[in-house]
């Protein structure tokens, strides 16, 4: 019975999130869009606490999508009565360790965690393992643990399967009219890193093969050309240095960045390197569909990016939640991919999904995650 009411309150939580989800945020970067937190308090009643306490250990604000995550997160477990500690680490790890602990300390029931680095928090899960407090795993698998219960993520292979496949079919290489690429991937201590890198070089290793690709740097391989915490500057910095030292005589054709903030600072390098949107300007990729990035879209200054719909991967989180506070039944779709190394994570894989200027509205649009006016301003 109780069950059953917690359920028909996540849903009309659920409902509402969709349906004005993000409609009223301010168009600038920093603002979070897609985020239910308004809409749920509006519309659920405000739920009677169940006693229960679940932290949320969040990477970084300086990105949008975590504060989506974040204010998601919140508002859906808020909704079923839960109280929610959600705290942000701006991408320092000790910060995220310390942050951690005091969860612990605090007397937190289930910790949820997006990890900055996902190997650097063994330590602190011990601790939580020992005092009986379960663990999710946020969009980033947790590695070299046993205290992990579940993992609610995206197809992380697949964003780079995506991504490859666009530039496939899009980019016009050929043998006979080849095109150049870098690439510019994610932190190596981000498992989704590896494995966004892995779908795209299975995609585009053909082509690299028979010469369509053609890579000026040769900076192919993960080591040479991953972004320790997907910092834009990084990225920015490196593709300056790749234009100066690579594409002094030649254009380079296609960027392939595996998240929206790396794609700004590539964008910025090309900008300051004389490229210009409409008359010199390459195929660039991203992740994440980021407000900003959606806009760049419609403007034609990203040509792709890969829409995470951060509600409802919120939602399958939540369900884990349930599950190891009430012993509910999380949806489960992933019993094999996710090994961290100690442990075959039991995981959740939401649908990643390609936009790009023939499709934002559809993706982007037609879901509530933005508005006309959001993408308008
Ligand atoms: C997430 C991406 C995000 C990246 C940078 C990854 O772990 O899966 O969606 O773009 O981190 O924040």
């Amino acid at each position: 019975m109780k069950k059953k009411l917690l359920g028909a309150l996540l849903s009309v939580a659920m409902v509402a999130s969709l349906l004005v989800g993000c409609g009223e945020k301010a168009a600038d970067t920093a603002a979070p869009a897609a985020d239910s937190s308004e809409s749920t308090e509006a519309a659920a009643p405000a739920a009677e606490s169940n006693g229960k306490r679940v932290a949320v250990a969040m990477p970084t604000q300086s990105s949008e999508r975590w504060i989506n995550d974040g204010n998601n997160m919140k508002s859906q477990l808020e909704a079923l009565g839960y109280e929610v500690d959600l705290q942000y680490a701006e991408d320092d790890v000790q910060a995220q360790v310390s942050q951690i602990e005091n969860m612990i300390a605090a007397g937190a029931d289930c910790l949820v965690i997006a990890s900055i680095d996902s190997s650097a928090l063994v330590n602190v899960e011990a601790q939580a393992k020992a005092a009986g407090i379960p663990i999710i795993a946020y969009d980033r698998l947790l590695m070299d643990t046993d205290a992990v219960s579940y993992y609610a993520t995206f197809d992380n292979k697949g964003v780079g399967t995506a991504i490859g496949k666009y530039i496939v079919d899009n980019s016009g290489a050929t043998p006979d009219s080849p095109k150049t690429i870098e690439l510019f991937m994610g932190s190596p201590d981000d498992n989704n890193a590896h494995m966004l890198y892995a779908g795209l070089m299975e995609q585009i290793q053909p082509l690299l093969d028979d010469g369509s690709l053609v890579c000026l740097s040769g900076q192919l391989d993960f080591d040479s050309n991953c972004t320790l915490r997907w910092d834009q500057q990084t990225a920015m910095k490196r593709c300056e240095d790749l234009l100066t030292g690579y594409y002094a005589d030649k254009d380079l054709d296609i960027v392939a960045t595996a998240y929206d903030g790396l794609a700004y600072g590539c964008m910025a390098a090309l900008e300051g390197a004389g490229y210009a949107v409409g008359t010199k300007w390459p195929l660039i990729t991203g992740q994440d569909a980021e407000l900003m990035a959606t806009k760049h879209i419609i403007s034609g200054k990203q040509t792709m990016s890969i829409a995470k719909d951060t509600r409802k991967l919120a939602e399958k989180c939540v369900t884990m939640v349930q599950a190891v506070l009430e012993g509910a039944e999380p949806e489960i779709n992933d019993t094999t991919t996710y090994n961290n190394n100690v442990i075959v994570v039991p995981s959740f894989l939401c649908t990643p999904e390609p936009v790009d200027k023939d499709n934002y509205k559809e993706i982007l649009v037609d879901s509530g995650y933005y508005t006309e006016e959001q993408l308008a301003e």
